[in-house]
């Protein structure tokens, strides 16, 4: 890779002639401008581009929407289980990704059988949620957290508003009250674990969120309610307390930050882009419309890790060889020209990959549920506060440096002070 707008770029392994060329994700510029990045990828690489993840370890970024798409539908030559790859003797315990790949016994790693056992009993108590319900609930919780900056005329919404949405509203969801010191302490634990921040200790509180789950799971054993832990816990295949302790952190932390940042850059295009011109009455594209073009455009999951080839493979015209690894580039899949010509992206259809495809996709209903809350969430805060604008120039806004997960570091805004 040659493009001079990518400083950070290229270096080879040595010793790993499929990795000559490889190009480093990351650093300031991908940050920025992603699009961009895939774009020079796809150039100078085609479908699947030979990358370089954190302390150069290789792997492959699938960009191609025909190539994701094969790779997710066939999970026994691209599989789940982190146990499979090759790269294990080159990876330091404190590898900054080891949150996303070190192997844990939930739901996420497992395979086969096992994983269609463990995924059906998530469905079927995700399917228990009331849609209604839930949309009810987050209206009072976002009541609630508006009603905290309201008064003011101004607010940060990523820590006054978006991070505490989606949170507050899957824990409900599992059956723990809104409110209360109890619950106060999991949200800040699981914020901490899921994006810690200077100082914080990410180990600690995730034993602290597992402590309090497995308190949950014996809770919701002696007194059932209409929840998903309950659901979870009476479902005939069986699970283990354990297997259900693992099942509800992947179900609350893959819940989390993507509806959280699919919130933030809804809100981020209806603040910035003239065709919604919220701040006008009567702008001309609604809610719905913005919300679909952030899956397409500006996806939360930009980038997913991963799967592990479970044998020697071709891919793309690459050779893949048994335990490399693949990461899911669902951004780049979404904006293919291969499929799309650019002019048609952000088409009012879904057929994006936001929520990748396959065995291990985001199951069924959780999609619609996300929905209910992102729509709720944004839908509120224009209700609420109807004459909300930006407090910052557009391009003051700054993303976060991660190339998987894309949302704003600080959504500054203000508006007339609202008394209660
Ligand atoms: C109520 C909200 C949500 C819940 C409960 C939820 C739940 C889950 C669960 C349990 C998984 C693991 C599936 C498995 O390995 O079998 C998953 C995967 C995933 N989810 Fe969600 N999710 C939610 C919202 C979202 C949102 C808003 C997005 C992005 C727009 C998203 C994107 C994904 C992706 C990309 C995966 C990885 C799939 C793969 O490995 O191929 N999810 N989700």
């Amino acid at each position: 890779m040659t493009d001079p707008g990518y400083p950070s770029a290229p270096t080879a392994p040595p010793g790993c002639p499929a990795h000559a060329g490889a190009v480093r994700l990351g650093g300031l510029e991908y940050q920025q401008a992603p699009s961009q990045l895939y774009r020079t990828l796809r150039r100078d690489h085609g479908p699947v581009a030979p990358v370089l993840l954190d302390g150069d370890i290789p792997a492959w970024l699938v960009l191609g929407y025909s190539e994701l798409t094969y790779v997710t539908s066939h999970d026994e030559l691209f599989a789940r289980d982190s146990r499979r790859w090759n790269q294990w003797e080159n990876i330091p315990p404190d590898w900054p990704l080891m949150p996303f790949v070190g192997y844990q016994p939930s739901v996420l790693f497992t395979e086969g059988e096992d994983h269609r056992r463990r995924a059906g009993v998530i469905t079927q108590a995700l399917e228990g949620v009331d849609q209604f319900e839930l949309s009810h609930d987050c209206r009072l919780i976002a009541d609630d957290l508006i009603g905290r900056f309201a008064g003011s005329g101004q607010a940060e919404l990523m820590a006054d508003f978006v991070h505490a949405l989606p949170m507050r509203a899957v824990v409900q969801m599992c059956g723990m009250p809104t409110s209360g010191e109890d619950t106060r302490r999991l949200v800040d634990d699981l914020r901490v674990s899921l994006d810690a921040g200077e100082g914080d200790d990410p180990v600690a509180a995730y034993g602290r969120v597992g402590e309090r789950l497995r308190q949950l799971v014996k809770d919701k054993r002696a007194a059932p309610g209409p929840d998903v832990t309950s659901r979870m816990l009476k479902d005939p295949a069986g699970l283990t307390d354990e297997e259900i302790v693992q099942d509800l952190i992947s179900v609350i932390a893959a819940a989390q930050q993507p509806t959280a940042n699919w919130i933030c850059n809804t809100l981020r295009l209806l603040l910035t882009d003239e065709r919604f011109a919220v701040n006008v009455s009567g702008g001309r594209l609604s809610v719905g419309e913005a919300l679909n073009e952030v899956l397409w455009l500006d996806t939360p999951t930009q980038n997913f890790i991963g799967r592990w080839a479970a044998r020697d493979v071709r891919l793309g015209g690459r050779q893949i060889r048994a335990g490399d690894c693949l990461v899911l580039g669902l951004a780049a899949a979404n904006t293919d020209p291969q499929i799309w010509p650019e002019g048609h992206v952000g088409a009012e259809n879904a057929a994006h990959l936001s929520f990748s495809n396959g065995e291990h996709r985001c199951p069924y209903p959780a999609p619609l549920l996300a929905d209910v809350m992102a729509r709720t969430a944004v839908e509120t805060l224009l209700e609420r506060l109807p004459d909300l604008v930006l407090a910052a120039d557009p391009e003051e806004l700054s993303w976060r440096p991660s190339i998987w997960m894309r949302g704003l570091d600080a959504l500054p805004v203000r508006f007339t002070p609202v008394m209660q």
